[in-house]
């Protein structure tokens, strides 16, 4: 795996430059997965103090830590905490999104038998596309094998090559000589 100073970041990594490299102060983004909060705290430092943070997730334990996380760095005042799927984040987002970041699978120390699943994921993937901004990005980190399995990783796949080529630009990372499936990054930008 790569991480520390290595020039080629790990697929969390490369999302997270990939969204720093975008997101300005005020702006309002979407953690579409909250976990352990490290994604929402992340955006709640880039977006400031007149910025906002919408974060979802769908156990009450997520929202516990990543609010416990964000109260240990104060930053709890420009996030909105949301116990919801994700593929409701339109109920509480209006649009004019600079960024959504999707981390799929389940939460780290928690129960692996509650990840992301594949209909809901691409329901929200798919909002999350309308919500953005020309020039914003939908980034998500897949992660396959193991006990998340493949089904969610070949449908989610499968949806991103379909997507329309005149409005969004589609990428993903191939670590090609990496074993035990490394986790995948796709970064979705508008451009229309
Ligand atoms: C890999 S973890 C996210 C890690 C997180 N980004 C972090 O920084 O710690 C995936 C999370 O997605 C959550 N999740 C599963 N289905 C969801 C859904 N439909 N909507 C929102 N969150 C969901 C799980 O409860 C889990 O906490």
């Amino acid at each position: 795996m790569v991480i520390g100073m290595c020039v080629i970041k790990n697929s969390l990594g490369q999302s997270q430059e990939m969204v720093k490299s975008i997101v300005k102060e005020g702006d309002t983004v979407i953690d579409a997965t909250a976990g352990n909060g490290h994604d929402t705290v992340f955006l709640a430092r880039l977006v400031g103090e007149g910025g906002k943070v919408y974060s979802f997730d769908i156990q009450e334990r997520a929202i516990q830590n990543t609010k416990k996380k964000l109260e240990e760095h104060q930053l709890e005042k420009r996030v909105v905490l949301i116990r919801d799927g994700h593929q409701n984040m339109d109920r509480y987002a209006a649009g004019n999104i600079r960024a959504v970041m999707f981390n799929l699978g389940y939460l780290p120390g928690g129960d692996h038998t509650i990840g992301t699943r594949w209909e809901t994921t691409l329901e929200a993937v798919k909002k999350a596309m309308d919500l953005i901004m020309v020039n914003g990005i939908v980034s998500i980190v897949i992660y396959y094998g193991g006990d998340s399995g493949f089904e969610e990783k070949e449908h989610v796949m499968e949806f991103l090559k379909g997507i329309d080529c005149r409005k969004y630009t589609v990428m993903k990372t191939d670590f090609i000589n990496q074993i035990n499936c490394p986790p995948i990054f796709v970064g979705i930008e508008k451009f229309k």
